[in-house]
Protein backbone atom coordinates (compact mmCIF):
# COMPACT_ATOMS: atom_id res chain seq x y z
CA UNK A 1 0.00 0.00 0.00
CA UNK A 2 1.15 3.45 -0.89
CA UNK A 3 2.58 4.97 2.68
CA UNK A 4 2.42 8.97 0.56
CA UNK A 5 -1.49 9.11 -0.01
CA UNK A 6 -2.29 11.86 -2.45
CA UNK A 7 -4.93 11.01 -4.33
CA UNK A 8 -8.07 10.98 -2.10
CA UNK A 9 -11.89 10.32 -2.87
CA UNK A 10 -14.49 11.42 -0.06
CA UNK A 11 -18.14 9.90 -0.13
CA UNK A 12 -20.43 11.82 1.64
CA UNK A 13 -20.15 15.71 1.28
CA UNK A 14 -21.75 16.50 4.80
CA UNK A 15 -20.12 18.13 7.71
CA UNK A 16 -17.69 15.62 7.84
CA UNK A 17 -17.02 14.57 4.36
CA UNK A 18 -16.60 18.54 3.64
CA UNK A 19 -14.17 18.60 6.82
CA UNK A 20 -12.22 15.56 5.60
CA UNK A 21 -11.95 16.68 1.71
CA UNK A 22 -10.78 20.70 2.61
CA UNK A 23 -7.90 19.14 5.54
CA UNK A 24 -6.54 16.77 2.66
CA UNK A 25 -6.85 19.87 0.18
CA UNK A 26 -4.58 22.01 2.10
CA UNK A 27 -2.27 18.96 3.04
CA UNK A 28 -1.77 18.80 -0.77
CA UNK A 29 -3.62 15.90 -1.59
CA UNK A 30 -6.21 16.06 -5.64
CA UNK A 31 -9.61 15.73 -3.61
CA UNK A 32 -12.66 13.81 -5.49
CA UNK A 33 -15.67 14.55 -3.26
CA UNK A 34 -19.31 12.24 -4.05
CA UNK A 35 -22.50 12.59 -2.86
CA UNK A 36 -25.77 11.29 -3.48
CA UNK A 37 -27.77 14.20 -3.08
CA UNK A 38 -28.00 16.53 -5.78
CA UNK A 39 -27.15 19.18 -3.93
CA UNK A 40 -25.05 18.05 -1.45
CA UNK A 41 -21.91 19.31 -3.07
CA UNK A 42 -22.71 22.51 -3.99
CA UNK A 43 -23.35 23.32 -0.66
CA UNK A 44 -20.16 21.47 0.53
CA UNK A 45 -17.89 23.48 -2.24
CA UNK A 46 -19.58 26.81 -0.46
CA UNK A 47 -19.09 26.27 2.81
CA UNK A 48 -15.60 25.16 2.21
CA UNK A 49 -15.09 28.55 0.38
CA UNK A 50 -16.30 30.03 3.10
CA UNK A 51 -14.36 29.16 5.63
CA UNK A 52 -11.35 29.57 3.39
CA UNK A 53 -12.42 33.20 2.97
CA UNK A 54 -12.37 33.44 7.19
CA UNK A 55 -9.39 32.19 7.43
CA UNK A 56 -7.81 34.68 4.77
CA UNK A 57 -9.76 37.38 6.62
CA UNK A 58 -8.55 36.41 9.87
CA UNK A 59 -4.94 36.40 8.25
CA UNK A 60 -4.33 32.55 8.56
CA UNK A 61 -4.13 32.13 5.14
CA UNK A 62 -2.73 33.24 1.76
CA UNK A 63 -5.31 33.73 -0.62
CA UNK A 64 -2.86 31.96 -2.62
CA UNK A 65 -3.34 29.00 -0.53
CA UNK A 66 -6.78 29.18 -0.11
CA UNK A 67 -7.61 28.74 -4.03
CA UNK A 68 -4.59 26.10 -4.15
CA UNK A 69 -6.65 24.92 -1.45
CA UNK A 70 -10.61 24.88 -3.29
CA UNK A 71 -8.82 24.50 -6.89
CA UNK A 72 -7.68 20.79 -5.45
CA UNK A 73 -11.20 20.11 -4.35
CA UNK A 74 -13.58 18.10 -7.18
CA UNK A 75 -16.91 17.40 -7.31
CA UNK A 76 -17.66 14.25 -8.83
CA UNK A 77 -21.39 12.72 -9.76
CA UNK A 78 -20.21 8.93 -9.68
CA UNK A 79 -18.65 6.58 -7.81
CA UNK A 80 -16.58 5.36 -10.78
CA UNK A 81 -14.65 8.35 -10.77
CA UNK A 82 -12.40 7.22 -7.69
CA UNK A 83 -11.25 4.88 -10.01
CA UNK A 84 -7.55 6.33 -9.78
CA UNK A 85 -7.49 7.08 -5.85
CA UNK A 86 -5.13 5.43 -3.10
CA UNK A 87 -7.50 6.58 -0.31
CA UNK A 88 -11.14 6.73 0.15
CA UNK A 89 -12.64 7.95 2.82
CA UNK A 90 -16.80 7.64 3.50
CA UNK A 91 -18.78 10.07 5.49
CA UNK A 92 -22.45 8.94 4.58
CA UNK A 93 -25.18 7.98 6.83
CA UNK A 94 -24.48 5.99 9.78
CA UNK A 95 -25.87 2.70 8.53
CA UNK A 96 -23.59 -0.40 8.81
CA UNK A 97 -25.47 -1.89 5.49
CA UNK A 98 -25.08 1.33 3.81
CA UNK A 99 -21.75 1.73 4.37
CA UNK A 100 -21.03 -2.18 3.94
CA UNK A 101 -22.96 -1.62 0.27
CA UNK A 102 -20.91 0.92 -0.55
CA UNK A 103 -17.64 -0.39 0.18
CA UNK A 104 -18.80 -3.39 -1.77
CA UNK A 105 -19.34 -0.86 -4.63
CA UNK A 106 -16.09 0.26 -4.17
CA UNK A 107 -13.45 -2.52 -4.20
CA UNK A 108 -14.75 -3.27 -7.73
CA UNK A 109 -13.92 0.08 -9.01
CA UNK A 110 -10.47 1.55 -6.87
CA UNK A 111 -7.46 0.22 -7.32
CA UNK A 112 -6.70 -3.49 -5.23
CA UNK A 113 -3.62 -1.52 -3.00
CA UNK A 114 -6.49 1.20 -2.18
CA UNK A 115 -7.46 1.92 1.10
CA UNK A 116 -11.17 2.08 2.15
CA UNK A 117 -11.58 3.90 5.34
CA UNK A 118 -14.53 4.83 7.51
CA UNK A 119 -15.36 7.55 9.48
CA UNK A 120 -17.90 6.16 11.22
CA UNK A 121 -18.30 7.37 15.09
CA UNK A 122 -20.13 4.34 16.61
CA UNK A 123 -20.40 1.01 13.92
CA UNK A 124 -18.14 -1.53 14.00
CA UNK A 125 -14.80 -1.54 12.00
CA UNK A 126 -14.56 -4.72 11.63
CA UNK A 127 -18.07 -5.76 10.42
CA UNK A 128 -17.93 -3.47 7.45
CA UNK A 129 -14.26 -4.62 6.57
CA UNK A 130 -15.98 -8.25 6.92
CA UNK A 131 -18.34 -7.43 3.88
CA UNK A 132 -15.25 -6.53 2.24
CA UNK A 133 -13.24 -8.84 -0.47
CA UNK A 134 -10.42 -7.65 0.84
CA UNK A 135 -10.38 -6.56 4.83
CA UNK A 136 -6.88 -5.63 4.82
CA UNK A 137 -7.70 -2.18 3.49
CA UNK A 138 -10.43 -1.36 5.74
CA UNK A 139 -9.44 0.94 8.19
CA UNK A 140 -11.48 3.62 10.34
CA UNK A 141 -10.25 7.36 9.99
CA UNK A 142 -12.39 9.02 12.60
CA UNK A 143 -12.34 12.59 12.65
CA UNK A 144 -14.45 15.04 14.80
CA UNK A 145 -16.43 17.73 14.24
CA UNK A 146 -15.87 20.65 13.08
CA UNK A 147 -12.67 18.29 10.96
CA UNK A 148 -10.87 21.51 10.26
CA UNK A 149 -10.25 22.49 14.22
CA UNK A 150 -10.75 19.39 15.81
CA UNK A 151 -7.08 18.49 15.78
CA UNK A 152 -7.21 15.11 16.67
CA UNK A 153 -7.90 11.35 14.46
CA UNK A 154 -8.32 7.86 15.35
CA UNK A 155 -6.66 5.42 13.29
CA UNK A 156 -9.10 2.41 13.81
CA UNK A 157 -7.30 -1.25 13.13
CA UNK A 158 -9.78 -4.41 12.87
CA UNK A 159 -8.11 -7.82 13.81
CA UNK A 160 -7.87 -8.08 9.83
CA UNK A 161 -6.40 -4.43 8.95
CA UNK A 162 -2.88 -4.08 7.56
CA UNK A 163 -0.38 -2.35 9.86
CA UNK A 164 0.77 -0.50 6.42
CA UNK A 165 -3.10 0.63 5.78
CA UNK A 166 -3.07 2.06 9.43
CA UNK A 167 0.84 3.37 8.83
CA UNK A 168 0.00 5.37 6.12
CA UNK A 169 -3.38 7.04 7.63
CA UNK A 170 -1.37 7.44 10.28
CA UNK A 171 1.30 9.42 8.32
CA UNK A 172 -1.94 11.57 6.16
CA UNK A 173 -2.95 12.72 9.41
CA UNK A 174 0.43 14.39 10.60
CA UNK A 175 0.26 16.13 7.07
CA UNK A 176 -2.85 17.43 7.21
CA UNK A 177 -1.99 18.73 10.74
CA UNK A 178 -4.14 15.85 12.89
CA UNK A 179 -2.66 13.74 16.02
CA UNK A 180 -3.31 10.77 15.20
CA UNK A 181 -4.57 8.41 17.71
CA UNK A 182 -4.01 4.46 17.00
CA UNK A 183 -6.67 2.53 18.38
CA UNK A 184 -7.82 -1.00 18.71
CA UNK A 185 -11.53 -1.16 17.03
CA UNK A 186 -13.89 -1.23 20.09
CA UNK A 187 -17.24 0.13 21.17
CA UNK A 188 -16.24 4.22 21.60
CA UNK A 189 -12.91 3.84 20.06
CA UNK A 190 -10.58 5.84 22.35
CA UNK A 191 -12.41 9.55 22.68
CA UNK A 192 -16.06 8.35 23.07
CA UNK A 193 -14.99 5.36 24.96
CA UNK A 194 -12.69 7.85 27.63
CA UNK A 195 -15.55 10.65 27.34
CA UNK A 196 -18.36 7.83 29.44
CA UNK A 197 -17.69 8.62 32.76
CA UNK A 198 -17.42 11.97 33.07
CA UNK A 199 -21.02 11.63 32.03
CA UNK A 200 -22.49 8.92 33.66
CA UNK A 201 -20.60 9.56 37.17
CA UNK A 202 -22.13 13.18 36.45
CA UNK A 203 -25.48 11.78 36.42
CA UNK A 204 -25.22 9.31 39.18
CA UNK A 205 -24.18 12.21 41.56
CA UNK A 206 -27.20 13.83 40.32
CA UNK A 207 -29.86 10.32 40.96
CA UNK A 208 -28.01 10.19 44.43
CA UNK A 209 -29.66 13.44 45.12
CA UNK A 210 -25.98 14.80 45.84
CA UNK A 211 -26.37 18.01 44.61
CA UNK A 212 -28.41 20.03 41.92
CA UNK A 213 -27.16 19.48 38.19
CA UNK A 214 -26.23 23.12 38.04
CA UNK A 215 -24.26 22.64 41.48
CA UNK A 216 -22.62 19.74 40.13
CA UNK A 217 -21.36 21.58 36.83
CA UNK A 218 -20.39 24.41 38.97
CA UNK A 219 -17.68 22.30 40.89
CA UNK A 220 -16.67 20.53 38.11
CA UNK A 221 -15.80 23.78 36.06
CA UNK A 222 -15.12 25.87 38.64
CA UNK A 223 -12.56 23.45 40.97
CA UNK A 224 -11.77 20.73 38.46
CA UNK A 225 -11.36 23.06 35.01
CA UNK A 226 -13.85 21.01 33.11
CA UNK A 227 -14.41 24.18 29.88
CA UNK A 228 -18.56 22.56 30.91
CA UNK A 229 -20.07 20.16 33.32
CA UNK A 230 -21.83 17.44 32.44
CA UNK A 231 -25.15 18.96 32.04
CA UNK A 232 -24.24 21.62 29.83
CA UNK A 233 -22.73 19.18 27.70
CA UNK A 234 -26.22 16.59 27.73
CA UNK A 235 -27.77 19.43 26.75
CA UNK A 236 -25.49 20.56 23.93
CA UNK A 237 -25.42 17.09 22.44
CA UNK A 238 -29.04 16.21 23.52
CA UNK A 239 -30.62 13.60 25.11
CA UNK A 240 -31.48 11.81 21.86
CA UNK A 241 -28.14 11.27 20.93
CA UNK A 242 -26.14 10.72 24.71
CA UNK A 243 -28.91 8.14 25.75
CA UNK A 244 -28.73 5.88 22.88
CA UNK A 245 -24.61 6.40 23.04
CA UNK A 246 -24.68 5.62 26.56
CA UNK A 247 -26.90 2.42 26.51
CA UNK A 248 -25.08 1.57 23.45
CA UNK A 249 -21.70 1.31 25.14
CA UNK A 250 -23.00 -0.41 28.40
CA UNK A 251 -24.60 -3.29 25.77
CA UNK A 252 -21.60 -3.61 24.02
CA UNK A 253 -19.39 -3.79 26.95
CA UNK A 254 -22.18 -7.02 28.03
CA UNK A 255 -23.36 -4.67 30.90
CA UNK A 256 -19.92 -3.42 32.72
CA UNK A 257 -21.13 -1.27 35.46
CA UNK A 258 -18.30 1.05 34.87
CA UNK A 259 -20.44 2.19 31.71
CA UNK A 260 -24.13 2.11 33.22
CA UNK A 261 -26.43 5.04 33.06
CA UNK A 262 -29.02 6.34 35.17
CA UNK A 263 -32.27 5.50 34.44
CA UNK A 264 -33.38 9.39 35.46
CA UNK A 265 -31.53 9.93 31.81
CA UNK A 266 -34.00 7.89 29.76
CA UNK A 267 -37.15 9.15 31.76
CA UNK A 268 -35.94 13.04 30.43
CA UNK A 269 -35.42 11.61 26.98
CA UNK A 270 -39.15 10.17 27.12
CA UNK A 271 -40.53 13.12 28.50
CA UNK A 272 -38.63 15.31 25.18
CA UNK A 273 -36.42 17.57 27.67
CA UNK A 274 -33.93 16.85 25.05
CA UNK A 275 -31.38 19.74 25.63
CA UNK A 276 -30.92 22.98 23.66
CA UNK A 277 -32.59 21.50 21.06
CA UNK A 278 -36.38 21.50 22.62
CA UNK A 279 -35.25 24.29 24.52
CA UNK A 280 -35.68 22.69 27.70
CA UNK A 281 -33.40 20.01 28.96
CA UNK A 282 -31.42 20.52 32.57
CA UNK A 283 -31.39 23.96 31.79
CA UNK A 284 -34.38 26.44 30.63
CA UNK A 285 -33.29 27.73 27.56
CA UNK A 286 -36.14 30.02 26.98
CA UNK A 287 -36.25 33.42 26.49
CA UNK A 288 -32.75 34.60 26.82
CA UNK A 289 -29.56 31.65 26.11
CA UNK A 290 -29.67 30.32 29.68
CA UNK A 291 -25.99 30.65 31.44
CA UNK A 292 -25.17 27.99 34.43
CA UNK A 293 -23.62 29.65 37.09
CA UNK A 294 -20.35 29.59 37.34
CA UNK A 295 -20.39 30.42 41.49
CA UNK A 296 -22.71 28.93 43.84
CA UNK A 297 -26.54 29.60 43.52
CA UNK A 298 -27.01 29.96 46.69
CA UNK A 299 -25.47 33.85 46.34
CA UNK A 300 -23.67 33.00 49.97
CA UNK A 301 -20.19 34.27 48.03
CA UNK A 302 -21.07 38.00 47.66
CA UNK A 303 -21.75 38.24 51.34
CA UNK A 304 -18.52 40.11 52.53
CA UNK A 305 -19.75 40.21 56.46
CA UNK A 306 -16.81 38.78 58.22
CA UNK A 307 -18.15 35.76 60.75
CA UNK A 308 -17.30 35.22 64.10
CA UNK A 309 -17.28 31.42 63.13
CA UNK A 310 -15.10 29.51 65.37
CA UNK A 311 -13.98 26.33 64.11
CA UNK A 312 -11.52 23.42 64.54
CA UNK A 313 -10.13 20.74 62.15
CA UNK A 314 -7.95 17.58 62.84
CA UNK A 315 -4.39 18.28 62.45
CA UNK A 316 -3.74 14.59 61.86
CA UNK A 317 -5.45 11.16 60.71
CA UNK A 318 -7.37 10.04 57.52
CA UNK A 319 -9.40 13.24 57.38
CA UNK A 320 -7.08 15.95 58.24
CA UNK A 321 -6.71 18.78 56.47
CA UNK A 322 -4.18 19.54 53.68
CA UNK A 323 -1.71 22.26 53.64
CA UNK A 324 -3.62 23.73 50.80
CA UNK A 325 -7.02 23.56 52.73
CA UNK A 326 -5.72 25.53 55.74
CA UNK A 327 -4.21 28.14 53.31
CA UNK A 328 -7.78 28.88 52.36
CA UNK A 329 -8.78 29.46 56.41
CA UNK A 330 -8.70 31.79 58.67
CA UNK A 331 -6.39 29.73 61.10
CA UNK A 332 -6.84 32.21 64.14
CA UNK A 333 -10.34 31.24 64.46
CA UNK A 334 -9.10 27.52 64.97
CA UNK A 335 -9.78 26.13 68.55
CA UNK A 336 -7.67 23.54 70.12
CA UNK A 337 -10.99 21.57 71.61
CA UNK A 338 -13.80 20.15 68.96
CA UNK A 339 -16.20 20.62 71.49
CA UNK A 340 -15.46 24.63 71.75
CA UNK A 341 -15.85 25.07 67.90
CA UNK A 342 -18.91 25.84 65.90
CA UNK A 343 -18.27 24.13 62.97
CA UNK A 344 -15.92 21.14 62.54
CA UNK A 345 -13.88 20.92 59.31
CA UNK A 346 -12.90 17.58 58.03
CA UNK A 347 -11.39 16.11 54.85
CA UNK A 348 -11.72 12.55 54.65
CA UNK A 349 -10.91 11.45 51.17
CA UNK A 350 -11.64 7.28 51.43
CA UNK A 351 -14.79 7.53 53.13
CA UNK A 352 -17.92 9.42 53.11
CA UNK A 353 -18.68 12.03 55.88
CA UNK A 354 -20.72 10.04 57.99
CA UNK A 355 -18.51 7.29 58.13
CA UNK A 356 -15.61 9.57 58.97
CA UNK A 357 -18.03 11.37 61.96
CA UNK A 358 -18.77 7.90 63.64
CA UNK A 359 -15.43 6.93 63.39
CA UNK A 360 -14.01 9.73 65.12
CA UNK A 361 -17.35 10.39 67.64
CA UNK A 362 -17.77 13.75 66.87
CA UNK A 363 -20.78 16.33 67.34
CA UNK A 364 -22.58 15.25 63.61
CA UNK A 365 -24.30 18.21 64.09
CA UNK A 366 -21.42 20.77 63.73
CA UNK A 367 -19.38 18.60 61.15
CA UNK A 368 -18.87 19.61 57.58
CA UNK A 369 -16.24 18.51 55.35
CA UNK A 370 -14.33 19.99 52.53
CA UNK A 371 -12.89 18.64 49.12
CA UNK A 372 -8.90 18.09 50.18
CA UNK A 373 -7.98 17.44 46.11
CA UNK A 374 -9.91 20.31 44.20
CA UNK A 375 -10.00 23.25 46.56
CA UNK A 376 -8.67 26.57 45.78
CA UNK A 377 -9.35 30.25 45.96
CA UNK A 378 -11.19 29.79 42.96
CA UNK A 379 -13.86 27.68 45.04
CA UNK A 380 -14.26 24.93 47.25
CA UNK A 381 -16.77 21.94 47.73
CA UNK A 382 -18.23 21.76 51.05
CA UNK A 383 -20.13 18.04 52.17
CA UNK A 384 -22.68 17.92 54.57
CA UNK A 385 -23.84 14.69 56.31
CA UNK A 386 -26.99 13.86 56.78
CA UNK A 387 -27.19 15.27 60.98
CA UNK A 388 -24.95 18.59 59.57
CA UNK A 389 -26.94 21.33 60.57
CA UNK A 390 -28.49 24.35 58.23
CA UNK A 391 -26.71 26.58 60.58
CA UNK A 392 -23.34 24.79 60.51
CA UNK A 393 -23.33 25.05 56.95
CA UNK A 394 -24.72 28.90 56.61
CA UNK A 395 -21.63 29.31 58.95
CA UNK A 396 -18.80 27.01 57.06
CA UNK A 397 -19.99 28.98 53.56
CA UNK A 398 -19.36 32.57 55.61
CA UNK A 399 -16.11 31.42 56.41
CA UNK A 400 -15.80 31.27 52.61
CA UNK A 401 -17.83 33.78 51.28
CA UNK A 402 -15.56 36.60 53.95
CA UNK A 403 -12.54 35.39 51.83
CA UNK A 404 -14.21 35.76 48.47
CA UNK A 405 -14.17 31.87 47.64
CA UNK A 406 -16.85 30.40 45.94
CA UNK A 407 -17.88 27.21 47.60
CA UNK A 408 -20.49 24.61 46.69
CA UNK A 409 -22.58 22.37 49.20
CA UNK A 410 -22.82 18.93 48.27
CA UNK A 411 -24.82 16.01 50.27
CA UNK A 412 -22.63 13.58 51.62
CA UNK A 413 -20.61 11.65 48.86
CA UNK A 414 -17.10 9.42 48.94
CA UNK A 415 -15.20 11.62 47.02
CA UNK A 416 -17.10 14.39 47.13
CA UNK A 417 -17.81 15.71 43.01
CA UNK A 418 -14.91 16.53 41.19
CA UNK A 419 -12.31 13.95 42.86
CA UNK A 420 -14.57 11.21 42.32
CA UNK A 421 -15.95 12.36 38.67
CA UNK A 422 -11.91 12.30 37.79
CA UNK A 423 -10.81 9.25 39.58
CA UNK A 424 -13.59 7.81 37.17
CA UNK A 425 -12.08 9.03 34.58
CA UNK A 426 -8.37 8.41 35.50
CA UNK A 427 -9.92 4.38 36.32
CA UNK A 428 -10.90 4.52 32.75
CA UNK A 429 -8.60 5.54 31.13
CA UNK A 430 -6.05 2.83 32.94
CA UNK A 431 -8.73 0.13 31.81
CA UNK A 432 -8.04 1.47 28.66
CA UNK A 433 -4.24 0.84 28.45
CA UNK A 434 -4.61 -2.29 30.47
CA UNK A 435 -6.60 -3.69 27.37
CA UNK A 436 -4.45 -2.31 24.76
CA UNK A 437 -7.31 -0.18 23.09
CA UNK A 438 -4.35 2.13 23.06
CA UNK A 439 -1.01 3.29 23.84
CA UNK A 440 -0.91 5.63 26.92
CA UNK A 441 0.71 8.69 25.06
CA UNK A 442 -2.34 8.45 22.40
CA UNK A 443 -5.29 7.92 25.63
CA UNK A 444 -3.97 11.28 27.03
CA UNK A 445 -3.77 13.55 23.74
CA UNK A 446 -6.81 12.03 22.59
CA UNK A 447 -9.36 13.30 25.53
CA UNK A 448 -6.89 16.77 25.69
CA UNK A 449 -7.75 17.15 22.06
CA UNK A 450 -10.78 15.46 21.27
CA UNK A 451 -12.74 16.02 24.43
CA UNK A 452 -11.15 18.92 25.64
CA UNK A 453 -9.94 18.02 29.40
CA UNK A 454 -7.77 20.21 30.95
CA UNK A 455 -5.36 17.08 31.44
CA UNK A 456 -5.00 13.97 29.47
CA UNK A 457 -6.41 11.25 32.23
CA UNK A 458 -3.55 9.47 32.80
CA UNK A 459 -1.33 12.29 33.12
CA UNK A 460 -4.15 14.35 35.86
CA UNK A 461 -3.94 10.75 37.49
CA UNK A 462 -0.05 11.09 37.96
CA UNK A 463 -0.87 14.68 38.63
CA UNK A 464 -3.06 13.93 41.71
CA UNK A 465 -1.09 11.00 42.72
CA UNK A 466 -1.95 6.66 41.49
CA UNK A 467 -2.15 6.27 45.73
CA UNK A 468 -4.74 9.07 45.86
CA UNK A 469 -6.53 8.19 43.18
CA UNK A 470 -6.68 4.62 44.12
CA UNK A 471 -7.81 5.48 47.60
CA UNK A 472 -11.04 7.65 46.23
CA UNK A 473 -12.16 4.39 44.02
CA UNK A 474 -11.37 2.29 47.26
CA UNK A 475 -13.79 4.40 49.27
CA UNK A 476 -16.26 4.78 46.20
CA UNK A 477 -16.40 0.84 46.24
CA UNK A 478 -16.29 0.13 49.88
CA UNK A 479 -19.72 2.86 50.45
CA UNK A 480 -21.79 1.08 47.93
CA UNK A 481 -20.50 -2.69 47.12
CA UNK A 482 -20.44 -1.47 43.47
CA UNK A 483 -18.51 -3.13 41.10
CA UNK A 484 -18.54 0.01 38.79
CA UNK A 485 -15.81 1.18 41.25
CA UNK A 486 -13.05 -1.51 41.17
CA UNK A 487 -9.86 -0.07 40.56
CA UNK A 488 -8.21 -1.30 37.06
CA UNK A 489 -5.21 -3.69 37.50
CA UNK A 490 -3.27 -1.00 35.33
CA UNK A 491 -3.90 1.58 38.30
CA UNK A 492 -3.70 -0.58 41.34
CA UNK A 493 0.06 -2.23 39.99
CA UNK A 494 1.47 1.27 38.86
CA UNK A 495 0.33 2.57 42.42
CA UNK A 496 1.92 -0.35 43.94
CA UNK A 497 5.18 -0.04 42.18
CA UNK A 498 5.07 4.11 42.03
CA UNK A 499 5.23 4.43 38.35
CA UNK A 500 3.25 6.75 36.79
CA UNK A 501 0.00 6.25 34.99
CA UNK A 502 1.38 7.12 31.59
CA UNK A 503 3.94 4.70 31.28
CA UNK A 504 3.76 1.85 29.07
CA UNK A 505 4.39 -1.57 30.03
CA UNK A 506 8.22 -2.12 29.86
CA UNK A 507 8.21 -5.02 27.65
CA UNK A 508 4.99 -4.36 25.39
N1 LIG B 1 -21.39 14.98 12.62
C1 LIG B 1 -20.51 14.58 13.53
O1 LIG B 1 -20.30 15.23 14.57
C2 LIG B 1 -19.70 13.35 13.27
C3 LIG B 1 -18.48 13.18 13.95
C4 LIG B 1 -17.71 12.05 13.66
C5 LIG B 1 -18.17 11.11 12.76
N2 LIG B 1 -19.39 11.30 12.14
C6 LIG B 1 -19.79 10.28 11.18
O2 LIG B 1 -19.55 10.79 9.88
C7 LIG B 1 -20.53 10.30 8.96
C8 LIG B 1 -21.20 11.46 8.28
O3 LIG B 1 -21.74 12.31 9.23
P1 LIG B 1 -22.19 13.80 8.87
O4 LIG B 1 -22.50 14.47 10.16
O5 LIG B 1 -21.23 14.42 7.93
O6 LIG B 1 -23.56 13.51 8.11
P2 LIG B 1 -24.36 14.45 7.11
O7 LIG B 1 -25.76 14.01 7.19
O8 LIG B 1 -24.02 15.88 7.37
O9 LIG B 1 -23.74 14.08 5.68
C9 LIG B 1 -23.87 12.82 5.09
C10 LIG B 1 -23.83 13.01 3.60
O10 LIG B 1 -23.72 11.73 3.00
C11 LIG B 1 -24.57 11.69 1.87
N3 LIG B 1 -24.91 10.29 1.64
C12 LIG B 1 -25.72 9.50 2.38
N4 LIG B 1 -25.72 8.25 1.87
C13 LIG B 1 -24.89 8.26 0.79
C14 LIG B 1 -24.45 7.27 -0.11
N5 LIG B 1 -24.88 6.01 -0.03
N6 LIG B 1 -23.57 7.64 -1.08
C15 LIG B 1 -23.13 8.91 -1.18
N7 LIG B 1 -23.51 9.88 -0.32
C16 LIG B 1 -24.36 9.56 0.66
C17 LIG B 1 -25.74 12.57 2.24
O11 LIG B 1 -26.40 13.05 1.09
C18 LIG B 1 -25.06 13.68 3.03
O12 LIG B 1 -24.69 14.76 2.19
C19 LIG B 1 -21.44 9.40 9.78
O13 LIG B 1 -20.96 8.09 9.70
C20 LIG B 1 -21.26 9.95 11.18
O14 LIG B 1 -21.55 9.00 12.18
C21 LIG B 1 -20.15 12.39 12.36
Amino acid sequence: MNQDLRKVGVVGAGAMGRGIAQVCAAAGCSVQLVDSATDALARAIDSVRDDLSQAVAKGRLSQADADATLSRIEPVSELKQLSGCELVVEAIVEKLEVKQALFKELEAIVPADCILATNTSSLSVTALAAACASPERVAGWHFFNPVTRMRVVEVIQAPRTALEAVQALVSLSKRIGHRAVVTSDSPGFVVNHAGRAFVTEGLKLLAERTAEHQVLDGILRTCAGFRMGPFELLDLTGLDVSVPVMESIHGQYYGDDRYRPVTLARTRLLAGLLGRKTRQGFYSYEGKPAAPPSSPPAGLSDDKASPEVSMWWPVDGPAALPSSITALLPVERRVAQAHEADVLLLAPLDTDLSSAVAELRLDASKVIAIDPVFGSANGVTLMSCPATSAATVDAAQRVFAARSIPSFVIADSPGYVAPRVVACIVNLACEMAQQGIAAPDDIDAAVRLGLGYPFGPLEWGDRLGADRVLQILKGLHATFEDPRYRPSPWLVRRARLSLPLSAPDRLA
